[in-house]
Parts: structure tokens; C-alpha cells; sequence
């Protein structure tokens, strides 16, 4: 398993901004989606199928490349959408799940969730996503920050997984709170 943490002034910032306690949930939903889109700039690179032509600009014809409209591509969100934590347990409980029997041959996957803390709702997710065809090598999982459980439980279940994380922090209370971590993110974000 790959996990990159891109060092990045712009990601570090965000990371900050998330953290802080003062921060208005407005401002931590703009950090969240700041942070989902570089480390989605970071995580695509080399990565998306890419296709090349001719356009016709008001000023002449361009060589272009751009994303093969015909090559399956996924995001997968998992915020408060379809998957909850059992407060007591910790277990995750799915609620909503909106994801197609099967993925297409060569799907590439993206899954995007704001934090892995003990790897519960991760790999139950993970899960999900591979009993509907997809392998470990056509996902890449996004999230802001990450705490070692829930890397360990996914480096043992899911080799050859790609995760892309604004920060990796030490650790995870008996409340499955990563620590120092940014709090609840649903709760922040959302109220
Ligand atoms: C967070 C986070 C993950 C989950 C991670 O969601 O966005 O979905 O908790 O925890 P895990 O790795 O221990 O499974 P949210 O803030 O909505 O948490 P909550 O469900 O505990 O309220």
C-alpha cells in the first residue's frame, strides 16, 4: 500500500484551519473542500485516461489532451451520506448506500472521506466497493487526515491501495477520536 502525504504549503494550511477549534463550520467546509481538491489534483495525476484530438479555437485549430469521456471514473463520498459509527462501538452501520450492483470493467475509483481513524468505515466501505468488482490497484482513497489504525487495518486488508492524506496523525482515543485530529468532522462541518 502507497500512502502519500503530499508536502504541500497549501495543504499544510488547510490542515491548520480544520483543526482549529475556533474555526466556523462554514470556513471548515470551504477547508475540507480546499484540502479534497488538492489532494484530488495530487491523486489523479498520471492517473486518468487521457485522450488526444484537434479544437477548434476562435483563433485556429489546437492539439488537445483531455480526460476519455468513455473510460469509467468514480468518486465515492462517504460523509454522513451512507455510513454512520455505532457511538458505542465504534462499528460502522451503512444506511445509505447508492452504489451500483456492479462498477464497470476498469473503473477507476476514487473514495473520499474526511478522516480514517480506526479504519472502521473505511474498510467497510473498501469492502463494498470490491464485492462489486473493482481491485485493490483501481482505488485511491482521499481523505484529510489519517491515523495509524486505520492505515494498519488498510495496508493488511486492501495491498496495493493508494491513499492520499493531508496529514497523518499519531493517534486514536478509546472514543475513536484521532488525536489531535480536528474533532467531529460531520459535527463541524454540519452542526
Ligand atoms: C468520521 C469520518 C469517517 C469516520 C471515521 O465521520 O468522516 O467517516 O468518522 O471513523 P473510523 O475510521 O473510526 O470508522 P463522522 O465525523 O461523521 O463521524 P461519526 O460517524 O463518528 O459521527
Amino acid at each position: 500500500m502507497l500512502v502519500f502525504v503530499p508536502p504541500h504549503p497549501l495543504i499544510k494550511h488547510w490542515v491548520s484551519v480544520l483543526r482549529n477549534e475556533q474555526t466556523p463550520s462554514m470556513i471548515f467546509r470551504n477547508a475540507m473542500a480546499e484540502i479534497g481538491r488538492l489532494l484530488m489534483y495530487e491523486a489523479s495525476r498520471d492517473w486518468l485516461p487521457m485522450v488526444t484530438g484537434e479544437i477548434q479555437s476562435p483563433m485556429g485549430v489546437a492539439s488537445v489532451e483531455f480526460i476519455d469521456p468513455r473510460e469509467p471514473v468514480a468518486v465515492i463520498p462517504i460523509l454522513r451520506a451512507g455510513i454512520s459509527r455505532d457511538e458505542e462501538t465504534l462499528q460502522p452501520t451503512i444506511y445509505l448506500n447508492k452504489l451500483p450492483d456492479t462498477f464497470p470493467e476498469g473503473s477507476r475509483v476514487f473514495v473520499v472521506d474526511p478522516m480514517l481513524a480506526t479504519g472502521g468505515t473505511i474498510v467497510a466501505s473498501l469492502q463494498l466497493i470490491k464485492e462489486r468488482g473493482v481491485e485493490n490497484q483501481q482505488i485511491k482513497v482521499i481523505s484529510a487526515v489519517a491515523a495509524p489504525p486505520a492505515l494498519q487495518k488498510l495496508s493488511e486488508k486492501f495491498p496495493g491501495l493508494h491513499v492520499y492524506t493531508g496529514i497523518i496523525d499519531p493517534t486514536v482515543n478509546d472514543k475513536g477520536f484521532i488525536i489531535p485530529g480536528l474533532g467531529d468532522a460531520g459535527d463541524r462541518s454540519f452542526g
